[in-house]
C-alpha cells in the first residue's frame, strides 16, 4: 500500500519527509515523489522507482517548511513518472498524496473530461487534485482568505468519493496549512513542539514525535505548525487528546543485520518471552488475557470461534483454530476475510469471532470485522500494531508486542500470534476439562520455546546448505498433515514470496489425488513430519514421492527419515500445540536464504507491500 508523509513547521521539511519515505518504504516501492511549499510557489518532483530515485533527481537544497511525501504501490496505472504521486490541478497550484482506491473514479473522471479537464495520469487519485481545485474556483474572492476554506473544499470532495483514502493536500493560496484526511486507509498525526507530523504509520514520524492522535474514518485534519483541528464530513469538530506511542525509534534500524527479514527472524526467542510475559496465571495452569474483556461466565458461553484474517495471519488463524479445537473441545475454524463479506455469513450470537492482523489495517480484514458487527457479532483482534484501525474497532483484544515488524514477510508476528493462540487455547480449555495438570506441561513447554528457537537460529548452516538446493529449482511442493498443513502453506507463502520459487501446500493425503502428476526431479517437495499420530502417513507420502524420483526435504521431531534425500531438518520435541512454532523456524531461514541466493530484494519483495490497505 502506499505510504504518506506530510509535515508543517519550522524546520526543513525536505530531509523530514525524505526520511519519513525510507521508513515507510516497506508500504509501497514502485514510485515515489514529493510537494513542497515555499514562499507560496509549489514545487513537485516525483519519479518511478525508490526513493532512493527520487532523491537523486532533487535538487541538491530547498529550504521549504511545509511538504508532503508519498511511496506508490500501483492499483490504478502502471508503475510510471506520470502516475507518480503528488498529483496536481491543472494550475499546479495544489497537490495531493493519496493511499486508497477510488470506487467511482470511472464517473467522476468523464464528468472531469467534460468540462474540458486534462487529465496528466491514468491514476484515480489525480481526480483528487482537479475536484478540490474545482471546489476552490467556485468560492468566491471575499470567501478567499477564510479560514478553513481548503479544509471545506475537500470535505466537499470528499462527500463525492466512495471507496478508501488516507490523503494529503497542500495549495499555494493556503502556505500557512496542510490538509490530510483518513477513510479506510491509516492516517496518524504527530505532534512536534511549533510542528505538525501525518503519516500513513508512526514509523516515519516516531524520531519526531511520540505524542500522536489516529484519525478515525471520515475525519479531516486542518494542520498548522501550531496545532491542529479535526472535523467530519459534516463540519462537526471533534476534540482528540494525544496518545503516547511506544514504539522506540530502534525497532525501524536493521541493527547489525544485512536485511529486516534476518532481524526479524532472530528478535523471535525475546518476541515469545514478550508475548508470554505477564499472560500465564500458573497457580491454576492457565492464561490471563485481561484485555480479552471474558469473564469466566463469557469463556464458558463460547459454542464456537471463528478466526478471519489474509495471508499469514489467515495461516496462523488456522493452525490457532486446530489448537483451540483440540486443547478446549471448542469447534473452531478459520476463514480467509477476504471472502467472508461477500457471503452473507450467518453470525451467530454465541460464536466468538478473532480477527488477526498484524498491521491492524489490512482492507479485508476490516472489512470482515464491519460485517460482523453489523449483525451482532463479537469481534476480538489479535494484533501487532497498537492503536490500529482493527485493534481500535474490535475495542478488546491481545496485543502481540512483537515490536514493529518492517520486512513485507511476516516472521515473528506469526509465530507470536500462533504462542497468542495456544494461550487462548489454554484459556478456554481450562474452563473446560483440561486438568491443571496437562494445563502445566503446556505451560512448561512455552517456557522452553524461547531457548529452543534461539538454539535453532545460532545453528543455521545447514539451512543455508538447504536454501541453495531449493534455490536452483523454481518450482516446489510442500506437504505436511493436520497442524503440519499450516506448516506447509506458511513455508510455501515464506518461499514463494521471498524467492519468487513457485511453492504450492498440500495437505498430504491430497497429493495422491492429482498434485502427485507434478512430481518429478525438477519439483522438490519439503515434508512435514510432527511426532503425532500421523507419523507414519508422512513417512508412506514421503516414499510415494520418491518412488516418482521427486527429491524430498523433511523437517522432522523424530527420527531421521533416509528416504528424505534432499536431507532431513530435526527440530526439537516439544508439546504437540507448539510443534508448528518449531517446525517453522527452519523454513523461514531456509525461504530467507534461497531470496539471497536468487538476488531477490528478500525485505522488500517485487509487487508486494507490508500492509495491504485496499481491497
Ligand atoms: C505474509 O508474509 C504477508 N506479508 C501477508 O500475507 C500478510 O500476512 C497479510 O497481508 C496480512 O497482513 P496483516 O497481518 O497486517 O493483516
Amino acid at each position: 500500500m502506499c505510504g504518506i508523509v506530510a509535515y508543517i513547521g519550522t524546520n526543513s521539511a525536505l530531509p523530514i519527509i525524505l526520511e519519513g519515505l525510507h521508513r515507510l518504504e516497506y508500504r509501497g516501492y514502485d514510485s515515489a515523489g514529493i510537494a513542497l511549499l515555499r514562499n507560496k510557489k509549489l514545487a513537485v518532483h516525483k519519479t518511478k522507482g525508490r526513493v532512493a530515485d527520487l532523491e537523486a533527481i532533487l535538487p541538491k537544497r530547498i529550504a521549504a517548511t511545509t511538504a508532503i511525501g508519498h511511496t506508490r504501490w500501483a492499483t490504478h496505472g502502471a508503475p510510471a513518472d506520470a502516475n507518480a504521486h503528488p498529483h496536481t490541478d491543472t494550475a499546479n497550484k495544489l497537490a495531493i498524496i493519496h493511499n486508497g482506491i477510488i470506487e467511482n473514479a470511472r464517473e467522476l473522471r468523464a464528468d472531469l473530461i467534460a468540462n474540458g479537464t486534462e487529465l496528466a495520469s491514468e491514476t484515480d487519485s489525480e481526480l483528487f487534485a482537479h475536484l478540490i481545485a474545482q471546489e476552490l474556483e467556485k468560492a468566491v474572492e471575499i470567501e478567499r482568505a477564510k479560514h478553513g476554506l481548503l479544509t471545506d473544499a475537500v470535505r466537499k470532495v470528499l462527500l463525492r468519493i466512495q471507496g478508501a483514502y488516507g490523503l494529503a493536500v497542500l495549495h499555494e493560496d493556503f502556505p500557512n496549512e496542510l490538509i490530510v484526511a483518513r477513510q479506510g486507509s491509516p492516517l496518524v498525526l504527530g505532534i512536534g513542539n511549533n510542528e505538525l507530523f501525518a503519516a500513513s504509520d508512526v514509523s516515519a514520524i516516531v524520531r519526531h514525535t511520540q505524542q500522536v492522535v489516529y484519525l478515525d474514518d471520515g475525519e479531516i485534519a486542518r494542520l498548522t505548525k501550531s496545532g491542529f483541528e479535526i472535523t467530519n464530513l459534516h463540519a462537526q469538530i471533534t476534540h482528540r487528546e494525544p496518545a503516547q506511542v511506544t514504539t522506540s525509534v530502534e525497532e525501524f534500524d536493521k541493527a547489525n543485520f544485512e536485511h529486516f527479514t534476518l532481524k526479524e527472524i532472530h528478535e523471535q526467542p525475546e518476541v515469545l518471552e514478550r508475548v508470554l510475559r505477564g499472560r500465564l496465571e500458573e497457580r491454576f495452569a492457565t492464561a490471563r488475557l485481561d484485555g480479552l474483556n471474558l469473564s469466566p461466565r463469557d469463556l464458558l458461553g463460547v459454542k464456537r470461534i471463528k478466526i478471519l484474517g489474509c495471508g499469514s495471519a489467515f495461516i496462523a488463524g488456522s493452525i490457532g483454530a486446530r489448537m483451540i479445537e483440540s486443547l478446549a473441545r471448542i469447534p473452531c475454524d478459520a476463514e480467509s476475510a477476504a471472502e467472508f463479506r461477500y457471503k452473507n455469513p450467518l453470525i451467530e450470537a454465541d460464536t466468538l469471532y478473532f480477527a488477526v492482523s498484524q498491521s491492524g489495517e489490512t482492507f479485508d480484514t476490516m472489512a470482515a470485522i464491519e460485517e460482523i458487527q453489523r449483525k451482532g457479532g463479537r469481534v476480538l483482534g489479535v494484533v501487532n500494531s497498537v492503536g490500529s484501525s482493527i485493534a481500535r474497532s474490535c475495542g478488546a483484544g491481545a496485543y502481540l508486542h512483537a515490536g514493529a515488524e518492517v520486512a513485507v514477510i511476516s516472521t515473528k508476528t506469526f509465530v507470536a500470534t500462533l504462542l497468542m493462540f495456544a494461550m487462548i487455547a489454554l484459556l478456554f480449555a481450562r474452563t473446560r476439562d483440561l486438568s491443571p495438570a496437562a494445563g502445566t506441561a503446556l505451560i512448561n513447554a512455552m517456557h522452553e520455546l524461547p531457548g529452543q528457537i534461539k538454539a535453532m537460529i545460532d545453528n543455521d548452516k545447514d539451512y543455508r546448505a538447504h536454501a541453495k538446493t531449493l534455490a536452483a529449482f523454481d518450482h516446489a511442493y510442500f506437504i505436511g498433515r493436520n497442524a503440519g498443513f499450516g506448516v506447509a502453506q506458511e513455508g510455501a507463502l515464506k518461499l514463494k514470496e521471498v524467492s519468487y520459487i513457485h511453492a504450492e501446500a498440500y495437505p498430504a493425503a491430497e497429493l495422491k489425488h492429482g498434485p502427485l502428476a507434478l512430481i518429478s526431479e525438477q519439483t522438490p517437495t519439503i515434508a512435514i513430519v510432527l511426532n503425532d499420530e500421523l507419523e507414519k502417513k508422512n513417512l508412506s507420502s514421503i516414499e510415494e514421492i520418491r518412488a516418482r524420483n521427486g527429491g524430498v526435504l523433511a523437517i522432522t521431531q523424530g527420527e531421521d527419515i533416509p528416504t528424505a534425500n534432499l536431507g532431513c531438518i530435526k527440530v526439537p520435541q516439544t508439546h504437540p500445540l507448539l510443534a508448528p512454532i518449531l517446525a517453522l523456524i527452519p523454513l523461514q531461514l531456509i525461504a530467507y536464504y534461497a531470496a539471497i541466493e536468487r538476488d531477490c530484494d528478500v525485505d522488500k519483495p517485487r509487487n508486494l507491500a507490508k500492509s495491504v490497505t485496499v481491497e
